[in-house]
C-alpha cells in the first residue's frame, strides 16, 4: 500500500472540478484518506515548488498557486504515485492523452488544475508540507 499527495489547483476548484476528479481516483480504486481546502501562502508555495526556483515561470507558478483556494488530498493503494500520475496525464494539457483528467479538461501548462507527487521522496515531503509530519506512512 503506497500513499500519494495530490492537489486539485486553484482554476480547478474554482471551475468546480473537485466532485468529477474525486469520482476519477474513486473509480480507479484509491483510497481517500484526507482532503483540506485551504489557501495557500506565499512561503508554502515557494517551499512545495523550491525545486523549480531557478525556472523562469517560478514566479508565474507561485502567483497562480496562490491565486486561490487549493484542494490538498491524501489517497492510498497499490501503486498509488504512478496510478494517479496516469489519471493525471501529461505536465502539459496539450499532450495529455484524452481520458486523463489534463487531457479532458485543462488547456495549458500555466493552469494544469491538478498536481501529483511524482515518488516516494516527493510524497514524503508533500505531505508533511500541507498535512503535518505525522500523516506521513512509515513506509513512504
Ligand atoms: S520541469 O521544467 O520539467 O522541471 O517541470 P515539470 O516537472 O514539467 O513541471 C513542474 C511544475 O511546473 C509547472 N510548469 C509550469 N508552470 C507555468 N508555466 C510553465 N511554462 C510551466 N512548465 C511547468 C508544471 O505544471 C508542474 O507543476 P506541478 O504542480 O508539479 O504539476
Amino acid at each position: 500500500m503506497e500513499q500519494t499527495f495530490i492537489m486539485i489547483k486553484p482554476d480547478g476548484v474554482e471551475r468546480g472540478l473537485i466532485g468529477e476528479i474525486v469520482a476519477r481516483f474513486e473509480r480507479k480504486g484509491l483510497r481517500l484518506t484526507s482532503a483540506q481546502l485551504m489557501q495557500i501562502s506565499n512561503e508554502t508555495a515557494e517551499l512545495h515548488y523550491g525545486h523549480l526556483k531557478n525556472k523562469p515561470f517560478f514566479g508565474e507558478l507561485v502567483d497562480y498557486i496562490t491565486s486561490g483556494q487549493v484542494f490538498a488530498m491524501i489517497w492510498e493503494g497499490d501503486e498509488a504515485i504512478k496510478n494517479a500520475r496516469a489519471l493525471i496525464g501529461a505536465t502539459n494539457p496539450v499532450e495529455a492523452l484524452p481520458g486523463s483528467i489534463r487531457g479532458d479538461m485543462a488547456l495549458n501548462v500555466a493552469s494544469n488544475i491538478i498536481h501529483g507527487s511524482d515518488s516516494t521522496e516527493s510524497v514524503s515531503r508533500e505531505i508533511a508540507l500541507f498535512f503535518g509530519k505525522e500523516r506521513v506512512a512509515a513506509s513512504s
